[in-house]
């Protein structure tokens, strides 16, 4: 089929690259020249593991072309994915500017062919009744179109396998005619992986987004709440929360306590679901109490460093790990950069390192110590903090860090080491609810 997907980021780049992989012929569409131009080089502009390589094969084998006109895409294409982002206004409801924005040109652009506008972008419950009205009130004749909600389960770092091995494919529609061309589009998908596939409402298609990802932000809140009560009492809540999480009903995935969750999409979308509930007179404690307990996270991890190292002027503190997760260079609303900014705030000098996030890190704080290895962090270290849980500091020579640090404290906000051994080795150590 021929497809259009509008915006290049993490979600609409992933999607072009997947949907050309199986065969359908792609145009993506993204208004940031700079972007498109490292595209057509074929570079990647994030990192984003098994991007590069499909992009390279697709964009060679011509089924995946860039471009800056979305009016090419839609006379292209039969399925127009919009993909742009949408991010919190002041006041917390989700910024729909870009959507509409796109709605917008789709319609001036829409010719007699049918087509089916999917929603991607992450909205709240009724966005698309909106895009719908754009589109009719804009274009100047009768056009045939639908629009379906097809939201989107990818996480940052695994977004091609997210992609192509779903847990599930969501489409909310309205028409038959838009659900057999949505389901035509991702036979290939849908069959290789046995994937359910959920028809539903296009009303709540939008909720089972919001709902998710406030589900599994919850899930992480309560693991950091059962840490806070385990350090309280001298508990471990790895002991704890794994045992919880053994209940078939529960799950363990998602019961990682932390300091706290970051990123693009939890945040913003608990607090976009909490003002959805808020309009709707509904009450909306639960979500406070999910925002509450992450924001105490990092925070109480920050008071454990103030407490250890009693004056942090001057001080030298190494951290590892600057992304708001491992295996993505993503430093939107990282805990890292929170607690970075609260020490630098108290004249601490930083020293960091991270494997993939340090260029995007050098435009927010371009006046720390930026070292190319976890060994030069912790260097003359008056203390270590672990941020993001990246495989690469699991493994690192434990002795070694503590012969070259000044004095050998770890905290560790990921609980990625074992606490026997660091103790064994001499240093002191903190981690989460252990
Ligand atoms: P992003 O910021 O990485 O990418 C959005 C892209 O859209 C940018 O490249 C931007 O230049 C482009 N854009 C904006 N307006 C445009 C326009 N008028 N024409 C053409 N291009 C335009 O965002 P993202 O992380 O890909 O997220 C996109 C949406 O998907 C959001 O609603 C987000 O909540 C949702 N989502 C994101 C993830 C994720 O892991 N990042 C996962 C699931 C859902
Ligand atoms: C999340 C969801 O997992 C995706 O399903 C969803 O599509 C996406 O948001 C979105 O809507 O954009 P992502 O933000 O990429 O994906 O990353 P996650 O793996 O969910 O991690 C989010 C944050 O939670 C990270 O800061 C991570 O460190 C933290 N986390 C995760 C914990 O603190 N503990 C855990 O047990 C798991």
């Amino acid at each position: 089929m021929n497809v259009g997907v509008i915006g290049a980021g993490y979600v609409g780049l992933t999607t072009a690259v997947c949907l050309a992989e199986i065969g359908h012929k792609v145009i993506c569409v993204d208004n940031d020249k700079d972007k498109l131009e490292k595209l057509n080089r074929l570079k990647v502009p994030i990192f984003e593991p098994g991007i590069e390589e499909l992009l390279e094969r697709n964009f060679k084998e011509g089924r995946l072309k860039f471009s800056d006109d979305i009016g090419e895409a839609v006379k292209f294409s039969q399925i127009i994915f919009i993909c742009v982002n949408t991010p919190p206004k002041e006041g917390g409801f989700a910024d729909l500017k870009y959507v509409e924005k796109v709605a917008r040109d789709i319609s001036s652009f829409m010719g007699e062919d049918y087509k089916v506008i999917v929603d991607k972008s992450t909205v709240p419950v009724k966005t698309a009744e909106k895009v719908k009205e754009t589109i009719i009130k804009y274009s100047n004749k009768n056009v045939k179109f639908d629009v379906v909600s097809n939201p989107e389960f990818l996480k940052e770092g695994s977004a091609i396998h997210d992609t192509m091995y779903p847990d599930r494919i969501v489409i909310g529609v309205e028409s038959e005619m838009a659900k057999e061309k949505m389901l035509e589009l991702y036979k290939p998908i849908i069959n290789r992986g046995n994937v359910p596939v959920k028809i539903v409402s296009v009303r709540s298609a939008e909720l089972i987004k919001h709902g998710a990802n406030t589900f599994l932000s919850l899930k992480i809140s309560f693991a950091n709440l059962i840490a806070e009560v385990c350090d309280a009492v001298k508990a471990d809540a790895k002991e704890v929360l794994e045992a919880i999480g053994l209940d078939s009903r529960i799950g363990s995935e998602f019961l990682n306590p932390g300091i706290g969750f970051g990123g693009s999409c939890f945040p913003k979308d608990i607090l976009a679901f909490k003002k959805t509930l808020e309009i709707l007179g509904i009450d909306c404690s639960l979500v406070e109490s999910i925002e509450k307990i992450n924001e105490r996270s990092w925070r109480r991890f920050l008071q454990r460093i103030e407490k250890e190292l009693w004056v942090l002027d001057g001080k030298v503190i190494g951290v590892l790990g600057l992304s708001f997760k491992p295996n993505t260079d993503d430093i939107r609303n990282s805990p890292a950069l929170k607690i970075i900014e609260v020490l630098l705030n108290n004249r601490a000098k930083i020293k960091a390192y991270d494997p993939k996030a340090m260029d995007k890190t050098k435009k927010i704080f371009p006046n720390i110590e930026y070292c190319s290895e976890p060994y030069a962090v912790a260097k003359d270290a008056e203390a270590l903090l672990i941020c993001t849980d990246w495989d690469e500091f699991k493994h690192l020579d434990l002795k070694k860090i503590k012969e070259l640090m000044l004095i050998p404290i770890i905290f560790d906000g990921r609980n990625v080491f074992e606490r026997k051994l660091v103790k064994s080795l001499g240093f002191k150590y903190f981690s989460v609810g252990r």
